[in-house]
């Protein structure tokens, strides 16, 4: 197959865009994609500072690059969980987010959560869930916390995540197999900031994850392969391999269920949910964060209950 752009041997081909493309033709591609997804939804601008939470995954440390590449102000945040597991996880994943920062003299915000919490994340989980085994949900409120702590104290404008198509239709299938109306209101390219929440955005939605892992590759950026040893069975796993045998009978498929929804949801659909603005939301005494409890946040809930 050939580059639509030059005729030379594609490096890639995208049948959901009927595109194929050359390696240096694809490496422009994401870049100039990235930009129409940041003006289309209103994302952020060259004069905001940014937080991209890096992992040391693919998608986090391209999209880092992308940015980097196209001129906006962006640090990195590398939150260490304290995972050992899975030939210590945290140790490797923060390697190559560090390398990885280091090669383009970038500024890179390191927070190891149990130097400042007490506790790595599964230790943390054992005793909040104890019984329960996994440590993802305790990971994912702290992970939550962290960034929009670190993003507040650094006085960043927005937050980046690197979540891909993959990760946002996985989300979404699970949100509306049980028609989740808060939450499919919250999910989004955007979350706009409010009462002491910065704004979250995520410039990948729109990219598949093999698109994500061949700019990576393409682009000779060292990740970590491994994805986190407590993922394995987990929900959204399994709705990713239910999409992907959709995505192989009608290319396309994963892409037009997220950007229909981003649709109807635009039309009016859910807008009788509460939204982020109509929530009443509370400062939690510890930390000062927003939070819709009384009293502590869901976070200091957590690590108010190992303290004692
Ligand atoms: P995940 O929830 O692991 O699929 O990750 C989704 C996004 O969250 C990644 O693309 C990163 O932007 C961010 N992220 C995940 N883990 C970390 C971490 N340890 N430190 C900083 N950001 C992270
Ligand atoms: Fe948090 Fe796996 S439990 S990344
Ligand atoms: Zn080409
Ligand atoms: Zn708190």
């Amino acid at each position: 197959m050939k580059c639509r752009k030059c005729a030379l041997k594609a490096a890639i081909h995208m049948p959901e865009h009927h595109l194929a493309l050359c390696k240096e033709h694809y490496l422009d591609w994401i870049p100039e994609q990235t930009e129409r997804f940041i003006n289309k939804y209103d994302m952020f601008t060259r004069k905001e500072r940014i937080l991209v939470a890096v992992s040391g995954g693919k998608d986090s440390l391209s999209l880092w690059d992308v940015l980097w590449r196209l001129g906006y102000q962006a640090d990195g945040l590398y939150i260490s969980l304290g995972i050992d597991a899975g030939m210590h996880y945290s140790r490797q994943s923060q390697a190559f987010a560090e390398r990885f920062a280091a090669q383009r003299n970038l500024n890179l915000i390191v927070v190891d959560f149990k130097e400042t919490f007490g506790e790595s994340i599964p230790d943390l989980s054992l005793r909040t869930h104890r019984g329960k085994g996994k440590p993802c949900a305790v990971c994912g409120i702290s992970k939550r916390h962290i960034m929009n702590q670190a993003a507040r104290d650094g006085g960043y404008q927005v937050l980046a995540t690197g979540h891909n198509l993959d990760d946002e239709a996985a989300t979404l299938f699970g949100n509306t197999l049980q028609w989740m109306g808060e939450q499919l209101l919250r999910q989004g390219p955007v979350l706009e900031a409010g009462s002491g929440l910065v704004r979250k955005v995520k410039p990948f939605c729109r990219f598949y994850e093999r698109e994500t892992a061949a700019y990576a590759l393409l682009r000779g950026i060292d990740y970590v392969y491994d994805e986190c040893p407590f993922a394995a069975g987990s929900k959204s796993i399994y709705y990713k391999n239910l999409l992907n045998r959709l995505e192989a009978d009608r290319p396309g498929a994963k892409l037009t269920f997220y950007l229909s929804f981003l649709e109807a949801r635009e039309s009016g659909l859910f807008a009788a949910h509460t939204s982020r603005e109509t929530v009443q939301l509370n400062t939690c005494p510890n930390c000062g964060q927003p939070t819709t409890n009384e009293g502590l946040c869901a976070f200091c809930r957590q690590v108010a209950r190992v303290q004692v």
